[in-house]
């Protein structure tokens, strides 16, 4: 049976990790593009010289030509402009939405038949794009955010709890903005609620220093984030491939679910074979509610924005 291929557009510091993650992970195929001339063709051919130390058997090529992208299984979009100090998610807007519709175009018509992830940021709105200008059905374009806010999460819970990471289990809704939610009522740690360990006044700290993630990488190393953000992708291509249909949060297209009409938002998804093969409607409490619908309210207000650049 041939290899699946993953095509990286965008192969920057996310792409690239994600690649290399699905490389080791013996996922695929690797195909690589960027606009900058040397870097995707560089960083591939780096990758391809580990393979005989690594014990891995995958073709990896870089290209500055999106053409190689042709007959991708899977799709990873990271490319538009990062998030820069002082800069926040929704200054991206202008700049990605335009980058979104040129490399949807080019999705569309060499890998139509690709299971989309989106990363590119101002997340929500720009996995909103990618759906209009492919056409594609919404099990097939969905957005990171979900898995890497949620990862977050969990990393400092147990932090905070001198436990393993594995033992706590956590999911973070919502928009992937300042105002995301982590879900505390469904937020456990073996199996116990997280409340019976950590204080509401404590969980509230954890949940800002969650919300304020992303920001805290930028403002350390003045670029994104991009282990747990390529990890946080890596595991989606990973539960399409392998159809693991595991549960997880992304930015899937709601058409009703959890009261949302005709938008993307972070909401548990089954990704299996069939891309967001469903999503999952959890009841939250009545403050989960309000904040979930308040994130929402954000997404919709980025995508009018977003609408508005685009017919200038
Ligand atoms: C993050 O949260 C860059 O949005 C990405 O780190």
């Amino acid at each position: 049976m041939a290899r699946k291929k993953i095509a990286f557009i965008g192969s920057g510091n996310v792409g690239a990790t994600c690649a290399h993650l699905c490389f080791l992970g013996g996922l695929g195929d690797i195909a690589l593009y960027d606009i900058i001339d040397g870097l995707p063709q560089g960083k591939a051919l780096d990758m391809l010289e580990s393979a005989p130390v690594l014990g891995v058997d995958a073709n990896v090529t870089g290209s500055t030509d999106i053409r190689a992208i042709e007959g991708a299984d899977c799709c990873v979009v990271t490319s538009g402009s990062p998030r820069k100090p002082g800069m926040s998610r929704d200054d991206l807007l202008k700049i990605n939405a335009k980058v979104m519709n040129d490399v949807g175009v080019a999705i569309k018509n060499h890998a139509p038949n690709a299971f989309v992830i989106v990363v590119t940021n101002p997340l929500d709105a720009m996995v909103t794009q990618m759906k209009r200008v492919t056409g594609f059905p919404k099990g097939r374009v969905a957005g990171q955010a979900g898995v890497l806010d949620s990862a977050r999460y969990r990393t400092f819970l147990a932090m905070e709890l001198g436990v393993s990471v594995q033992s706590v289990q956590a999911m973070v809704l919502g928009g992937h903005g300042d105002d995301m939610v982590p879900v505390r009522s469904y937020t456990t740690v073996g199996g116990v609620p997280i409340e019976r360990y950590v204080t509401a006044r404590r969980l509230d700290e954890i949940e800002s220093r969650t919300r304020q993630g992303g920001g805290e990488i930028v403002n350390l190393m003045k670029t994104s984030s991009y282990y747990a953000a390529g990890a946080a992708a890596y595991k989606m291509v990973e539960a399409y491939l392998r159809d693991r249909k595991e549960m997880m949060p992304c930015a899937a297209y709601l058409e009703g679910e959890y009261g949302v009409q005709g938008l993307y938002a972070g909401v548990p998804v089954i990704v299996g074979a069939g891309g967001v093969e469903r999503i999952v409607e959890i009841a939250l409490t009545e403050a989960e509610k309000k904040a979930f619908a308040s994130s929402v309210a954000h997404v919709r207000e980025l995508v009018e924005a977003m609408d508005k650049v685009l017919a200038a």
